[in-house]
């Protein structure tokens, strides 16, 4: 009798197992507590304190399946005010857990905490997180690994491991003095120390050969290395050594796959590669490079190199020694540091899966239109003031000629409260309102206005914005990172955007879908979204000193009329500035 009672208990339970997580209908909820605190970290033979996440650096990595509801509860035990965004993740009407300080939530005032909570839908591949005020987020950001949902294959063959190559860059200066001694001055801030692999310099740079970030790996194995771009101000070349890379998707949007030697990362962006190992044995370990792109100026980027190590399980050998030490070092080589053209031919490749099961929902048709230009410029030093930027100015950015000013109080909750007078204006420009010949020869007045716009767009509206650079104080590429959305990226383009010929060549079929785009140097990038996600949503360059100089702005998308198109309340625990 007890035991039929049993075996009846266990199919019940066995059953709703099946439900909850077989089917897919529900998905599990994933906590973690992040407690926000100093670590004394060495690199590079020096010292010093940094902002970590549970005292680790890189932060842990969050795992999660598509449809998950994750909870994280951030206690803040660092003598700053802080917050954290998760990057990329699309928020769906839960826009108080997106983490942008000053935009969607006050910061967490060192000693409180706030428990960010989201449901992760329609997204696999890898995310991450990072500290989102001032620039904390130089050692405060971690992996967001989404797998999917249970019994659903990847598009592509399940490789034998996945590992997380988290590109870090790294100050021996605390990196808070190194932005508040730039905005002071008004110069460009001083550059990175290195770039690291999962935190680590490697072999490239002084004293840091015991720092080097090595993958293990078995011959005839394919692996899928989890790239994440975590850097401030770089955008990096990435090859391994005597092996190829299949890209199989960008930002957790799985794309049609394609082979290189090398690619492109910006800050912002995630890429998931496949890396098939050697049939045999190879008797020789492989370097990982990864070095800045830049066309800027020498002197105002970082152009060391880091390297990490690839290496094989000698089969011969089953002991703690498998890994031999006295074997050649192969090298690849990486494009110019300027090779423009290296990038924009690799952008190209970038196509949507686009299949019946993974279709890419580009809208077809446009609602509202938007031009911006995105640069650098000017704000002139005070009287009497000394500066240290261009010509004796102080270095700005701007979007349509704005640099934005965060307010003091959180944009989402004046915009949800009804009381955004004397926080933020909705008179956004949508377009230059003076125009210039964006690539051309700059224009002699490099100033910028300051302000703190926004544009607002009704719930649904299918929107076009064209990112225009330009080549004020020096044609720059810029990655744009726009919170709350996916977009697909229809165009792109070298000089001036032409109304009139350029939409005709629109990919309007398979474009890539991501949430971070390299607006070309001395070029533009068409991008189109749905409005679909209620709230206020920070769009920037993910190259941190641009930020730090204005290079943002924020759309309020309305709440639709329908009960599921609103925004939710906000959590209690949400904190107060
Ligand atoms: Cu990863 Cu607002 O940024």
């Amino acid at each position: 009798m007890a035991s039929i009672s049993y075996l009846l208990r266990s199919f019940v339970l066995v059953a709703v197992l099946m439900l909850f997580s077989a089917n897919g209908a529900k998905g599990d909820t994933r906590e973690y507590q992040f407690d926000v605190q100093m670590a004394n970290v060495t690199r590079l033979c020096s010292s010093k304190k940094i902002v970590t996440v549970n005292g680790q650096f890189p932060g842990p990595t969050v795992f999660a399946r598509e449809g998950d509801l994750v909870v994280v509860r951030v206690v803040n035990h660092a003598p700053y005010n802080m917050s954290i965004h998760w990057h990329g993740i699309r928020q769906l009407r839960s826009g108080w857990a997106d983490g942008p300080a000053y935009i969607t939530q006050c910061p967490i005032q060192a000693g409180g905490s706030y428990a960010y909570k989201f449901t992760i839908t329609g997204q696999r591949g890898t995310l991450w997180w990072h500290a989102h005020i001032s620039w904390l987020r130089a050692t405060v950001y971690g992996a967001i690994v989404i797998l999917p949902k249970v019994g659903v294959p990847y598009p592509f063959p399940a490789p034998h491991k996945e590992v997380p190559v988290i590109f870090g860059e790294w100050w021996t200066a605390d990196t808070e003095a190194v932005i508040s001694q730039a905005m002071q001055t008004g110069a460009g801030p001083n550059v990175s120390d290195a770039f690291t692999i999962n935190g680590l310099p490697g072999p490239l740079y002084n004293c840091s050969a015991k720092d080097t970030f090595k993958l293990k790996v078995e011959p005839g194995k394919t692996y899928m290395l989890r790239l994440i771009n975590a850097a401030l101000n770089d955008e990096l070349f990435f090859s391994i050594a005597g092996h190829k890379l299949t890209v199989v998707d960008v930002d957790a949007v799985y794309i049609k796959p394609f082979t290189v030697d090398t690619l492109i990362i910006t800050p912002g962006q995630t890429t998931n590669v496949l890396l098939t190992t050697k049939p045999s044995y190879p008797g020789a370990t492989f370097y990982m490079l990864a070095a800045p792109y830049s066309t800027a100026a020498s002197g105002t980027f970082d152009n060391t190199t880091v390297a990490g190590i690839l290496e094989y399980e000698d089969p011969s050998s089953h002991s703690a020694a498998a890994f031999n030490k006295n074997l050649p070092v192969l090298k690849p080589t990486l494009p110019q540091i300027n090779d423009t053209s290296f990038v924009s031919n690799f952008t190209a490749k970038l196509r949507s899966l686009a299949t019946a099961e993974y279709p890419a929902n580009v809208q077809q048709q446009v609602d509202k239109r938007f031009f911006f230009t995105v640069g650098l410029g000017t704000h002139p030093c005070a009287v009497n003031g000394t500066c240290q930027g261009p010509n004796g100015s102080r270095f700005a950015a701007s979007v349509n000629n704005v640099s934005f000013v965060l307010p003091t109080t959180a944009l989402l909750q004046s915009h949800f409260t009804g009381k955004s007078n004397g926080v933020y204006s909705s008179n956004f420009p949508a377009m230059p309102l003076t125009p210039f010949n964006y690539t051309g020869a700059p224009p002699n007045n490099t100033n910028v206005s300051n302000g703190t716009r926004l544009v607002v767009l009704p719930y649904g509206a299918s929107v076009e914005l064209v990112m225009q650079g330009t080549s004020i104080l020096g044609a720059e590429s810029h990655p744009f990172h726009l919170h709350g959305f996916n977009f697909f990226v229809v165009g792109q383009g070298f000089g001036n955007f032409d109304p009139i010929n350029d939409p005709a060549k629109y990919n309007l079929v398979d474009p890539i879908e991501r949430n971070t785009v390299g607006v070309p140097a001395a070029g533009w990038v068409a991008i189109r979204f749905l409005a679909d996600n209620p709230g206020v949503w920070f769009m920037h360059c993910h190259l941190e000193a641009h930020v730090s100089w204005g290079l943002k702005m924020a759309w309020v998308v309305q709440d639709g009329r329908l009960p599921n198109q609103k925004i939710l309340p906000p959590p209690s625990d949400l904190p107060k500035c």
